[in-house]
């Protein structure tokens, strides 16, 4: 069976961050679901003419599920497309576990996500030589122990990507400062690749009135000495002579084939 449902990555806003694989269903699709606010026009430029547009928002999971069937008897192709990647913070289940119940066929085109284009936007990785070796994203919405689950998050000290969380600054703060020295540097990205994007860029200590200064009110929060942090010359060359070594012996083993 060819599958005729897709549920799309749409990217952080850049329509160019939308995948190959993700373009060619938009452009092949009968019904598309969309969130007006969060998804760029440029990728619908070469829509089918015959193309029908849904507001993802205006429509409950039974009603999309109903249009999903309809189009799916008509042999038609839908589009699902999402902000970022469907499997961070979207809400794909109710999506999928319907389709699994009513046995539709469906697939999942992942892509970019936002904390992607932020660490792109920033030029940095959020792991590496000298840097925590983990990187987390999560968020303080959502739990009804969201505080008390998020000081574990932070006790581990790792390099986070908080989402959803902007407007709860003050509160990701207060924890924060319990595990990490208030020099450390936070970055709170708005519509990352848009026109409007907006950046504020400081510490534990100043991030939040440079939040307010711009106005910003929903976003990444970036944490971590990722940041900012010197590159280390001295570890890189520890660790170019280790794979350097590791290489040698594999050579030597005859290993390399
Ligand atoms: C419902 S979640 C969706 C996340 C999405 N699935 C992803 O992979 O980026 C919405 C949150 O994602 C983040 N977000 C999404 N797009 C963004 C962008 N272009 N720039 C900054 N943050 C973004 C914000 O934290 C926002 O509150």
């Amino acid at each position: 069976m060819e599958t005729k449902v897709f549920i799309v990555a749409g990217g952080p806003g850049d329509a160019e961050l939308m995948t190959l694989k993700g373009q060619r269903i938009i452009d092949s699709a009968d019904l598309i679901f969309f969130s007006t606010r969060f998804t760029p026009q440029e990728m619908f430029s070469n829509t089918k003419s015959s193309c029908k547009f849904y507001d993802s928002f205006a429509y409950s999971y039974d009603e999309k599920l109903q249009l999903v069937k309809e189009a799916v008897s008509k042999k038609q192709i839908t589009a699902f497309v999402t902000m970022g990647d469907p499997c961070l913070y979207g809400m794909i289940g109710g999506l999928t576990d319907r389709f699994e119940n009513e046995q539709i066929d469906y697939e999942v085109i992942p892509g970019v996500s936002s904390f992607n284009a932020a660490t792109a936007l920033l030029k940095r990785g959020m792991t590496g030589l000298g840097l925590p070796n983990t990187a987390i994203c999560t968020t303080l919405r959502d739990r009804e122990d969201g505080e008390e689950y998020f000081n574990l998050v932070a006790a581990l000290g790792a390099s986070l990507a908080i989402f959803m969380s902007v407007e709860l600054l003050d509160r990701v703060i207060h924890v924060l400062k319990k595990y990490y020295p208030m020099t450390t540097p936070v970055v709170v990205i708005c519509r990352a690749t848009w026109q409007e994007q907006q950046i504020a860029q400081g510490n534990l200590l100043t991030i939040s009135d440079l939040v307010s200064e711009q106005k910003i009110t929903d976003g990444l929060i970036l944490v971590g000495e990722f940041i900012d942090k010197e590159y280390d010359y001295v570890l890189e060359k520890e660790f170019t002579e280790r794979k350097k070594k590791e290489a040698a012996e594999r050579e030597a083993a005859g290993k390399n084939k």
